[in-house]
C-alpha cells in the first residue's frame, strides 16, 4: 500500500522547515511503517538542518527520536504487531552483518542507515525502519518520555556502558541539556558520583534534584584538579578543553558526546603527565538501547519535557538553538 507522508522538512541550509511530503512505496519484507505520535528534538537535527558536519541531503524531514504505533508490517516481520507502541532512533537500519553487528556494536555498523540523513525522518506523520531498529516501548514509559529515550538516553547510557565506567567512579557531565540532564539521571542510577557543569545558573537546582552529588558552573571548573574519573562532554560549543582535561585524574577520560563546531585542541602535555584519554562514543548497541529503556521504566527515569504541536516545529526550535528549552522540546500529537 502507497502512503503519503506529511512532515516538516528543510530545503536548504540554515532554512525554517516548510511543510513537505513525500510517498512511501511498497516496503520491504523486513520493514515496518510506523504512525508517529511524539518525536523529540535533538540537536543533532540542529546540526542536520544547518548542515554542519557536511552530510545533509537536501530537501530532508529531520527527527530521530521517535515514537508511534507500528501500522502496516513486512512478511519477515515476526517480533512485532500491528498497533504495537515503538521507538526509533538515529538508525533507521544496521546491516545485521558486518563484524560490529555480529558483536554487539551495531553502533559502529558498517553500512547503517541513518534515519534523518540521506532520507526522511521523524517530524512527520509517518516513518519506515528497517524491523532492526524498531524497538517496543515499556509500558511505564510514556510516548513523551520515552521519545528523548531514543536518541539522547540512548547516547549517555551508551557512553557510560561503552567505556565501562564503574559504581562510585566520579563523572562530570558537561552541559545540562537533552543529553545532560539524562547523563545525570542515568549517572545516579549507574551509582556514580555526579557532579552537573552548567553554564546555566537557572538549572543548578534543577540539577541536584536529577541527581547530581554536585553542581558547578562552568565558569568555576579550571579552579577544580583531578576530581574526576570520566567527563561526558555533551555541550556543542568550544570551550576550555585543556582546562576540563585537568580536571581529571590519573588515567581519567575526557569523552566527546556532543560536538563543538571547531576541532579539539588540548597540550599534549596535560595528556601526558596524567595519561588523560580523549575519546568519543556514538550512541548505544541495539543491546544497550533494551537495557537502556529497561533501566528508564524499572529506576523511574523521565525525561523533562516540553510539548509542542507538530506545527510549531520552528518555534521549538528557535528555543532549543537559544537554550531556552527545559530540558527536551517533544513534538506531540496528542497536545
Ligand atoms: N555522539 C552521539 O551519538 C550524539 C547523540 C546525540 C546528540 N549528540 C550531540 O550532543 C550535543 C548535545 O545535544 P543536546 O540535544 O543535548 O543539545 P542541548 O539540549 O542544546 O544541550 C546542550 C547543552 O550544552 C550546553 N551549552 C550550550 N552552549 C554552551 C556554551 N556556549 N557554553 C557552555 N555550555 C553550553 C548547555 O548546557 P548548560 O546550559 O547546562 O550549560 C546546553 O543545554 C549536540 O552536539 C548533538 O549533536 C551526539
Ligand atoms: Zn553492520
Ligand atoms: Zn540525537
Amino acid at each position: 500500500m502507497d502512503r503519503i507522508v506529511s512532515g516538516y522538512g528543510a530545503k536548504k541550509a540554515n532554512s525554517k522547515l516548510l511543510p513537505q511530503s513525500y510517498e512511501i512505496k511498497k516496503i520491504a519484507p523486513k520493514e515496518v511503517v510506523v504512525e508517529i505520535s511524539h518525536c523529540g528534538i535533538c540537536y543533532s537535527d540542529i546540526h542536520l538542518i544547518d548542515n554542519d558536519w557536511g552530510i545533509s541531503n537536501y530537501p530532508f524531514i529531520p527527527g530521530h527520536e521517535i515514537v508511534g504505533f507500528v501500522t502496516q508490517k513486512g512478511s519477515q516481520v515476526k517480533n512485532l504487531k500491528i498497533g504495537q507502541r515503538v521507538g526509533i532512533g538515529w538508525f533507521s537500519k544496521v546491516c545485521e552483518k558486518c563484524t560490529y553487528c555480529k558483536t554487539d556494536r551495531d553502533n559502529m555498523c558498517a553500512s547503517p542507515e541513518m534515519t534523518a540523513v540521506g532520507r526522511n525522518g521523524g517530524f512527520a506523520d509517518y516513518i519506515k525502519a528497517d524491523k532492526s531498529v524498531v524497538y517496543p516501548i515499556p509500558e511505564k514509559l510514556k510516548s513523551e518520555h520515552a521519545a528523548p529515550l531514543m536518541c539522547a538516553g540512548w547516547t549517555v547510557h551508551g557512553a557510560y556502558r561503552g567505556y565501562k565506567v564503574k559504581p562510585k567512579d566520579r563523572v562530570a557531565v558537561i552541559g545540562i541539556g537533552g543529553l545532560g540532564h539524562l547523563a545525570v539521571q542515568y549517572g545516579k542510577a549507574m551509582g556514580y558520583h555526579v557532579t552537573a557543569v552548567t553554564s546555566s545558573s537557572s538549572k543548578k537546582t534543577e540539577a541536584k534534584k536529577f541527581g547530581a552529588n554536585v553542581v558547578v558552573d562552568y565558569k568555576n571548573l579550571s579552579k577544580l584538579k583531578n576530581k574526576f574519573d570520566f567527563i561526558l562532554v555533551t555541550a556543542h560549543a568550544d570551550l576550555d578543553w585543556t582546562s576540563l582535561a585537568n580536571t581529571l585524574d590519573v588515567d581519567g577520560n575526557i569523552c566527546f558526546v556532543g560536538i563543538p563546531p571547531s576541532p579539539i585542541s588540548i597540550h599534549a602535555f596535560s595528556l601526558i603527565m596524567k595519561r588523560i584519554k580523549i575519546s568519543g562514543n556514538p550512541g548505544g548497541s541495539r543491546k544497550m538501547m533494551k537495557e537502556m529503556l529497561k533501566i528508564a521504566a524499572e529506576k523511574n527515569i523521565k525525561p523533562i519535557v516540553e510539548q509542542f504541536k507538530f506545527s510549531d516545529v520552528n518555534k521549538a526550535i528557535k528555543k532549543v538553538k537559544e537554550n531556552k528549552i527545559r530540558y527536551r522540546a517533544v513534538l506531540s500529537r496528542s497536545i
